[in-house]
């Protein structure tokens, strides 16, 4: 269970990202949060995951306050959140099966221990034929796989989304999605998913949060929200849909 708690967030140049947001997301959810550019949502992930500090209010993990972790519960609060990013974020002088070992290495994980999990994970993400490759020759839908199965390496029970599929067309996003709706149930595997496009909510999120200029517009089951919401900024986002 992941906590925010009359969360704010204003950065040294004044800008005032996210004023005043509370949110519960249950642990094994799939929870969307959606809002144009700048409403906050990375800022509201990086909270999350303790890159950044409130300036106001707490977020609590799993009963845990991340106000009071020090360095080592932070580096163990990390460990347990795995990230995936728009821009996939691989290493281009590393091979797919080096890529996914990274977080393994700095780990410590011995060499044959990564090799066994690193083609388990890449099998799981159906690109095992890949993993002597290197990212350049991949399609983008393969490389956010990739990115996926290197976020889940060690094992995490929270996934943290950013516009994960945002780069793609709509028939790879359907894929990805997927899978990553399947690695949810399989693994109980809390997702928060960041998104511009109601679509995404829609495929594969059981919870929403619609987030617009820092402020939380309403939040609740994605069913209700996306059928009855009387909300200007929910209602804009409806009608952007493809
Ligand atoms: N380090 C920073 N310093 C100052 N302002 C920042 C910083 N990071 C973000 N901002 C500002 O905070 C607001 C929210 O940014 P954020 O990146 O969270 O938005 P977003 O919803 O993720 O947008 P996008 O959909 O474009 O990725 C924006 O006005 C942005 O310019
Ligand atoms: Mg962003």
């Amino acid at each position: 269970m992941i906590e925010l708690q009359s969360i704010s967030k204003r950065f040294p140049d004044g800008t005032a990202a996210l004023i005043d947001i509370s949110l519960s997301i249950p642990r094994g959810s799939i929870y969307g949060i959606i809002g144009r550019s700048g409403a906050g949502k990375s800022t509201l992930l990086r909270l999350i995951n303790g890159l950044e500090r409130p300036s106001a209010g707490e977020v609590v993990v799993d009963e845990a306050p991340l106000s009071t972790l020090d360095a080592t519960g932070l580096r163990r609060l990390r460990q347990r959140i795995g990230m995936i990013f728009q821009s996939f974020g691989l290493l281009a002088n590393r091979n797919i099966a080096d890529n996914v070992a990274l977080p393994l290495e700095l780990a410590g994980v011995p060499k044959a221990e990564r090799t066994a999990r690193c083609a388990e994970l890449l099998a799981r993400v159906g690109i095992a034929d890949k993993a002597d490759i290197y990212p350049a020759h991949l399609s983008g839908g393969q490389r956010q796989r990739v990115g996926i199965a290197r976020a889940l390496a060690t094992r995490p029970d929270i996934l943290l989304c950013d516009e994960a599929t945002s780069a793609l067309d709509p028939q790879t996003t359907r894929s990805v999605l997927a899978l990553l709706a399947d690695l949810n149930r399989e693994m109980n595997l809390t997702i928060v998913l960041i998104t511009h496009e109601m679509e995404v909510v829609r495929a594969i999120c059981d919870h929403v949060a619609v987030l617009d200029q820092a402020r939380l517009i309403e939040a609740g089951r994605a069913d209700t929200v996306l059928s009855g919401s009387r909300e200007q900024a929910t209602l804009a986002l409806l009608g952007e849909e493809r």
